[in-house]
């Protein structure tokens, strides 16, 4: 996009560029059948006026390959905008391996931002050029909505769960941040700026200023404060499972079904826990909604994920199981 005429923002991720082919797609689509049913209008409009001297008998009231046509050139239409969009959606949805996590939380009227080596930013988010970035997003709050128009991205953050995002900057640069979800009297001003950095400017960075803990530390500082240790023991032994290895696995539920122990189970299990009872367990934790922030969760979640990255863990990690 030329930097003059501001009409799109600029293309800055791997996939604002597909984005915008579906966007101009459908706006050629558009035009072209709009300006065809002008063009169409006025030729008969005059053509056929009051007083003009052409043939009015024998109307045509039924014409099968007209109407199989204006039945298929839509449905051809409509099914080649699904597809594409579809392929688009999945690919927008699916961060793939190995993307770095960054925590986000939207609140009235700020965004914080969390790199996983402990390192906190508000309205700004600092990022490597070229990586894949996989943002987990929740609200302390109201539904806001996370929103790079530079990346072709926007995704509502929503209070009580997490949603996701990701992206890769390709453009080292500034980039506006927005939250596109009235969220109140300040929602104009909950604005901030996304700063994409070469990888090693981003690392000195994160090495500058501060000496933040990474997130796993205070996670595990919060585990002890609250005891949760003298339940969920790394023996095995303990009144409720043991969490060593247990992130990313499926776990087998009291209810018989199974669910991936991801982000938003273990959210739910915190604040929740007799929501889904794994087996073989009594439900004997207490709850600790009201006593953790999200910050603290977010917390408590990097600790458990740090747990199954040990290669040390007493049980082997199990894949994921599809159902
Ligand atoms: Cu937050 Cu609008």
């Amino acid at each position: 996009m030329p930097q003059g005429l501001q009409l799109f923002p600029q293309q800055a991720s791997t996939i604002a560029k597909h984005v915008d082919w579906l966007y101009f797609f459908l706006i050629a689509v558009t035009i072209f059948f709009a300006t065809l049913v002008c063009v169409l209008v006025t030729f008969f409009m005059i053509r056929y006026r009051r007083g003009a001297k052409v043939d009015r008998s024998n109307p045509v009231n039924h014409s099968t390959t007209l109407e199989l046509l204006w039945t298929g050139i839509p449905l051809v239409l409509a099914m080649v905008i699904f597809a594409w969009g579809a392929v688009l959606f999945y690919a927008i949805q699916t961060p793939g391996q190995g993307a770095m996590e960054i925590y986000v939380v939207g609140k009235q009227w700020m965004w914080k931002l969390q790199h996983p080596a402990g390192k906190k930013e508000i309205n700004e988010l600092h990022v490597p050029l070229g990586k894949r970035v996989r943002l987990t997003m929740t609200s302390e709050d109201v539904i806001h909505s996370f929103y790079v128009p530079a990346f072709r991205i926007k995704k509502d953050v929503l209070p009580g769960r997490y949603t996701t995002l990701w992206f890769e900057a390709t453009k080292l640069g500034t980039f506006h941040l927005f939250c596109a979800e009235y969220c109140g009297l300040g929602h104009s001003r909950m604005i901030g700026r996304v700063v994409v950095m070469t990888p090693g400017d981003y690392e000195k960075w994160l090495s500058g200023g501060g000496n933040e803990e990474p997130l796993e530390v205070s996670g595990e500082r919060l585990f002890q404060r609250l005891a949760c240790a003298t339940c969920h023991r790394e023996d095995s032994k303990g009144r409720g499972p043991s969490l060593a290895g247990v992130f990313g696995t499926s776990v087998r539920l009291k209810s018989g079904a199974s669910v991936v122990a991801d982000e938003s189970y273990i959210r739910e299990s915190i604040l929740e826990p007799q929501a889904k009872l794994t087996a073989g367990f009594d439900p004997v934790m207490p709850t600790f909604t009201g006593q953790l922030g999200e910050e603290g969760i977010i917390q408590l979640i990097a600790y458990i994920k740090s747990l199954a990255r040990k290669p040390d863990s007493s049980a082997p990690p199990t894949p994921p199981t599809s159902h």
